[in-house]
């Protein structure tokens, strides 16, 4: 069944009142962002954070409406809270410090995300769709293979992955306030995409976005980790800069395509954490070449070496290839990461010599 598009379901969406204003949600300007990717649905509503108890049952509504729409396999609606909303801003001379303030302010003066994790690994790409969810997941689970407690993180709120890839349905617990993380192929994961159930769904209300993403760091009982690995979404956004100013990280691995295009958007993505004081762990190219499964032989469907050549250009290490192989996707799929699906794969061999270069370059 073709899932909706972006405009049928805020078509669905202006069916539903708004509290506050009287008017319908969308033309009550609630629509922050509103995704949809094979029939996931991930919409953001504006409040001000003295709304969110108020908003809380539209959220459910809205969350119940998206999902009943044909074509739509899960929903999943959050609250957000825009550092510009006027109500969020304190007023002037009375800017105190306060618990959970965390939505204000210069975040490089907020106390660290994260401090009690070994090494913090961001996993990043400049552009969507070069693998980077594919690496990030594969390189956690080799890792905890290894011998290391390992945690994964998916820091894509719009468009979470971590659902899908590793197959989890399951809703984190909460106890004491805190969610606990999923225990799934050997690691501790979170996402937002684990979150659709009401009432855990209630820990979201308040801080925007980036309050959802450091709440994924703080308000999970993540335990005692050697490794923590983020999914970052795409590009160099806000997440990216939020991640860099708020936690210790470790280094950045980023994921490149061989393609001109992607390695372009992936010198962006090393010249950003550069900038920010991230080190860089290395350049992993991903979709590299393809061994054809019954005879073994290469073909270089997007040329090959990019990233290798790239590496060398920008001085940054290159930590290999990945092929491009039709057991990864269907693996990722199925929601069985590769180096536990197929361990015998040459991708899932791949992943493991990514693992332990990154091992290395940050001396676990
Ligand atoms: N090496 C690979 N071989 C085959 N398919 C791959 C490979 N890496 C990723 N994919 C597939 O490509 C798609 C995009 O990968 P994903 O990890 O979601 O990318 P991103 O997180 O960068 O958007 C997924 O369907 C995934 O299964
Ligand atoms: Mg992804």
């Amino acid at each position: 069944m073709p899932q909706p598009t972006p405009e049928q379901l805020r078509a669905a969406l202006a069916t539903l009142a708004d509290p506050a204003s009287g008017r319908d949600l969308v033309s009550a300007g609630r629509i922050d962002s509103l995704q949809v990717k094979d029939g996931l649905v991930q919409v953001a509503l504006r409040v001000r954070r003295e709304e969110a108890a108020a908003m809380e049952p539209v959220r459910r509504q809205a969350e119940a409406l998206l999902a009943g729409q044909d074509g739509v396999r899960n929903a999943t609606v959050i609250l957000t809270a825009h550092r510009d909303t006027p109500a969020q801003t304190p007023p002037q001379g009375h800017a105190r410090g306060h618990a959970h303030g965390h939505a204000h302010g210069d975040p490089r003066q907020q106390p660290k995300l994260l401090t009690a994790v070994g090494a913090v690994i961001a996993v990043a790409s400049g552009k969507g769709g070069v693998g980077k969810s594919t690496v990030a997941t594969n390189l956690a689970v080799a890792l905890a293979g290894r011998g290391l407690a390992v945690g994964l993180l998916d820091a894509d709120i719009y468009g979470p992955s971590l659902p899908h890839m590793l197959g989890v349905t399951r809703r984190p617990e909460v106890r004491d306030d805190k969610m606990l993380p999923i225990k799934v192929w050997g690691l501790a994961a979170m996402s937002i995409g684990f979150i659709t159930d009401p009432d855990t769904a209630m820990i979201w209300r308040g801080p925007m976005v980036m309050g959802a993403l450091q709440q994924l760091m703080e308000q999970v009982a993540w335990g005692k980790l050697d490794v923590m690995v983020i999914d970052l979404p795409p590009g160099t956004g806000d997440a990216q800069l939020t991640l860099a100013q708020r936690v210790s990280l470790a280094g950045a691995v980023i994921v490149s395509t061989p393609q001109d295009v992607a390695l372009a958007d992936a010198r962006r993505g090393v010249k950003m954490f550069e900038t920010v004081g991230v080190k860089i762990l290395g350049l992993v190219e991903n979709m590299s070449f393809f061994c054809c499964p019954e005879c073994g032989h290469r073909t270089e469907i997007f040329g090959h070496g990019g990233a290798r050549a790239e590496a060398a250009r920008l001085g940054v290490p290159f930590l290999g290839e990945i092929p491009l192989l039709a057991g990864v996707r269907e693996s990722s799929d199925s929601g069985t990461p590769i180096v536990i699906s197929a361990p015998e794969n040459p991708a899932a061999a791949a992943f493991q010599a990514l693992a332990a270069s990154v091992q290395k370059a940050i001396g676990r």
